[in-house]
């Protein structure tokens, strides 16, 4: 039988390259630099499977570049960087990595809310520049957690992963948005409460965390009207997508003070970073970092091969999402 020729287009944990190098005729990208438009394009008629990553985009030109794959097999969770509509009239399924990485992304969410309360980076930032004069009672003076209103835009399993650390790690209170109410056990447990218009919740809100999906549904929903709605004072973060903020109006909204602190974990166009934040202080920024613990992404590309194995004997793809 003919191996499936499958393309890796970054480096991926080890154990999982070598145990799809049994498995498949794979190629790897040693060099792990993006590959780029036109490779990914040729990429599509020499290959069976393409196995892709947030950092590529998969457009309908890449798509149109060629007949021969007939699978892709994104490694992560999120896909509107893959255009799902190409795929679909070309017949090819994609698939994607979901549940593994829900704790280790609610972890980061976590990590950006408390460095953005506490004003860590800051912190850390005049500490290595030697401007640190020592302890006095009004030095950087961020924001308990106690009994504050964590409002979640979207509570899917990594919203209700975040909340559920808030609310039982940190005390606070929850609230979310999203299409319908949660399971009435999540509710009861996290004492939850649905709040199905946005505006309200973001007035209502102490701190603000992103977790909908990416791509035109959500473009920009954090507008400068949304941070306007937000209570001032009020912190935002995001580990969902850069697309779903608006950061020229979130610079805005942090200048003026109306917002205390923001945490960011993406952005529109990784890896630029909106010029306008970086100079920033009450701004976290974080390189991409949700899924990035060893544990996770092996899970993932466990997941990824575990779909590429299914198409190879004709199975149901597990994670099909499109
Ligand atoms: C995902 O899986 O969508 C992440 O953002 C990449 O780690």
């Amino acid at each position: 039988m003919t191996r499936l020729r499958v393309l890796i287009t970054r480096r991926w944990p080890e154990e999982v390259e070598r145990e799809l190098a049994e498995k498949f005729d794979v190629v790897l990208n040693e060099s792990d630099q993006p590959m780029g438009q036109q490779a990914l394009a040729e990429a599509m008629g020499d290959f069976d499977v393409l196995c892709p990553t947030v950092s590529d985009r998969i457009d309908t030109d890449v798509i149109a570049g060629g007949n021969r794959v007939k699978l892709i097999a994104n490694y992560g969770v999120g896909f509107d960087h893959i255009d799902m509509a190409a795929a679909k009239a070309k017949g090819i399924p994609v698939t994607n990595t979901p549940g593994v990485l829900t704790d280790a992304t609610a972890d980061i969410a976590l990590t950006l809310l408390l460095m953005a309360a506490r004003r860590a980076g800051e912190g850390e930032r005049e500490l290595r520049a030697g401007n640190w004069s020592g302890w006095r009672p009004t030095h950087l003076i961020g924001s308990a957690l106690k009994g504050k209103v964590l409002g979640l835009v979207g509570f899917g399993r990594i919203g209700i992963a975040t909340a559920r650390r808030a609310h039982h790690g940190f005390g606070m209170k929850v609230a979310y948005y999203g299409r319908r109410p949660c399971d009435p056990e999540v509710a009861e447990e996290l004492q939850a409460e649905f709040v199905p218009d946005l505006t309200d919740l973001l007035g209502k809100s102490d701190f603000v965390s992103l977790h909908v999906p990416g791509g035109s549904d959500t473009a920009n929903l954090i507008d400068a009207d949304a941070l306007a709605a937000m209570k001032p004072g009020s912190y935002l973060i995001n580990t969902a997508r850069g697309g779903v903020v608006d950061h020229g109006a979130l610079a805005e909204a942090l200048r003026s003070g109306h917002l205390a602190g923001a945490g960011l974990d993406v952005y529109p166009a990784e890896p630029k970073v909106p010029e306008a934040l970086l100079d920033l202080e009450d701004v976290v920024l974080l390189p991409h970092l949700g899924s990035a613990n060893a544990e996770t992404r092996i899970a993932m590309g466990m997941r990824a091969l575990a779909n590429v194995e299914a198409f190879a004997k004709g199975a149901d793809l597990p994670d099909r999402i499109g």
